[in-house]
């Protein structure tokens, strides 16, 4: 032991045992001046903050950003300048699952990044699925409550998973993917990320463009049969959390490129799908990838709890050249994700060092829990005191687009090809091979035989029907046989 590394309270002030409460005599009462044991125990019945709702078993790292090719043209984000290299930190997820469940259960996987940008954190917070379940905000929280537990008696239940999903023809897009072999990664290093959503990015000249973020794994796609992820289930339920750590360990740093789908501004009124329609894709054909940079992962965070349970990643975090569009889900995520972080972690979370940007604050917030500092006089604007002022004329232009209308409850205005079944319908049939078809009715069957009710049944076969019909007879004909065993 140094002079130095001898127990202390958290006020700094030595303690006289690590092992022994004070007491009255060996096998007395124990005496309620022993601070230091009453501090270990209401210390202890205070370490959690509760948990994220949605995505709350997940892990992370530390990396970078690197900028390889030239994309000022279309943004003036600091970030995607040519030569940039910004620091980043990543958090994987499943969504579902509490704390402590398992990493291999069939999910989407949440993409979090967090860009610390000479011009303030941007926050990128993705999925491993190009698309989403529900394009109205309205919908969140009654399809998270169907895949998370029941009131009554806390179980997860395919019944209400399929109830909700074959009740929500918006969700087939979504819902073919999580079934198919990319619902289950064989590790976070083996699958995309994607924005999910359109962004918009503009240039220096003010130039606007809709743009999809693709993060492409440069250790490529793998995933596992639904066998192989129950069995690591039982027998490692950190199966992806210990699989990062251990190839950052190792000096084998996973890395991403990123690539984007730009469509020019105009494009989007007349394009054959809503491009702010999460539920669909963008075609490729249409838009082509174009290469950004390198994402790398290449640090292990060293403390859970202050790196990665309390980072908080919100879409609203946007940096100047980048901008939200007008997909109702991104306009709602923009109020949520803050929102839960006043609440998850407290109002000052952004004085955290995990949170706070590597850039200047110059911000009149002040006071509140756990506010270690604060910015000083003035507290106000406007003021004579020299306190900072709004750049308006650098930053004063929104990214934002024009809109007028009623106020209405409505969906958006459908473009030529929008409907809720075509895109998942060219999945199955021009994007998975035969073997990938078997395996995505194998995986629905599999559900579907376990706890789901008739009524619930004959809606997912209509469901199913709708998104390819030949799918949907095999799902039927494999449910019904399978009840007959
Ligand atoms: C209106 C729709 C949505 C709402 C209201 C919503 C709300 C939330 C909330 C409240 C959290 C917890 C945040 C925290 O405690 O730090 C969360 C986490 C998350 N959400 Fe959403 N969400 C929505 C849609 C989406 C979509 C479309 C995506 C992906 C494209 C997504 C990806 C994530 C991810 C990755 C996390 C985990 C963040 C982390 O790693 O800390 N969410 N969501």
């Amino acid at each position: 032991m140094t002079e130095e590394s001898f127990t202390t309270t958290t006020a700094g002030i030595p303690v006289e045992s690590d092992e022994h409460s004070l007491t009255v005599g060996p096998d007395g009462p124990i005496l309620l001046q022993d601070a230091y044991l009453i501090e270990k125990m209401a210390q202890f019945n205070r370490e959690r903050v509760p948990e994220r709702q949605p995505h709350a078993k997940g892990a992370g790292a530390f990396g970078h950003f690197e900028v390889t090719h030239d994309v000022s043209e279309y943004t003036k984000a600091d970030l995607f300048q040519p030569g940039r290299t910004t620091d980043m930190l990543i958090r994987f997820s499943t969504v579902a699952g509490e704390h402590g469940s398992a990493d291999t259960w069939r999910d989407p996987r949440g993409f979090s990044m967090k860009f610390y940008t000479t011009q303030g954190n941007y926050d990128l917070v993705g999925n491993n699925t190009p698309v989403f379940f529900m394009r109205d905000p309205m919908k969140f929280q009654d399809f998270i409550r169907s895949q998370k537990r029941r009131a009554d008696n806390n179980l997860r239940d395919n019944d209400m998973q399929w109830d909700y999903w074959s009740l929500s023809p918006e969700s087939a897009h979504q819902v073919t993917w999580l079934m198919g072999d990319r619902g289950i990664p064989r590790s976070w290093r083996n699958m995309d990320g994607f924005s999910s959503h359109t962004y918009m990015w503009v240039n220096d000249g003010g130039e606007k463009f809709w743009v999809r973020y693709h993060f492409k794994t440069n250790q490529g796609i793998e995933f596992l049969a639904q066998e192989e992820a129950d069995r690591l289930a039982g027998s490692d339920g950190d199966y992806h959390t210990r699989d990062l750590w251990q190839a950052i360990e190792r000096g084998d740093y996973p890395s991403w490129t990123l690539k984007m789908q730009i469509m020019p501004f105009e494009d989007a009124k007349t394009y054959r799908f809503n491009p702010f329609d999460i539920t669909k894709t963008i075609s490729q054909k249409d838009y082509p990838l174009i290469e950004v940079g390198t994402m790398t992962l290449d640090r292990n965070p060293n403390d859970y709890h202050t790196q990665i349970e309390q980072a908080a990643f919100s879409p609203s975090n946007m940096v100047p050249g980048i901008g939200p569009s007008p997909d109702k889900m991104l306009l709602g995520r923009l109020f949520s994700y803050a929102d839960a972080q006043r609440h998850r972690i407290g109002a000052n979370y952004n004085e955290l060092p995990v949170n706070a940007p590597q850039s200047p604050v110059h911000s009149y917030s002040k006071d509140g829990q756990m506010r270690h500092h604060n910015p000083g006089d003035p507290v106000y604007a406007p003021n004579s005191k020299g306190g900072p002022r709004a750049d308006t004329e650098r930053f004063g232009e929104p990214a934002g687009w024009q809109t007028n209308g009623d106020m209405v409850r409505a969906a958006a205005t459908l473009h030529s090809e929008d409907d809720d079944f075509g895109q998942p319908g060219t999945l199955i049939r021009e994007v998975l091979d035969d073997d990938a078809r078997d395996r995505l009715v194998s995986n629905v069957v599999g559900m579907l035989l376990n706890g789901v009710s008739e009524q619930v049944l004959l809606q997912t076969f209509g469901y199913w029907h709708k998104i390819d019909k030949n799918i949907g007879d095999r799902i039927e004909t494999g449910v019904r046989s399978g009840q007959q065993q």
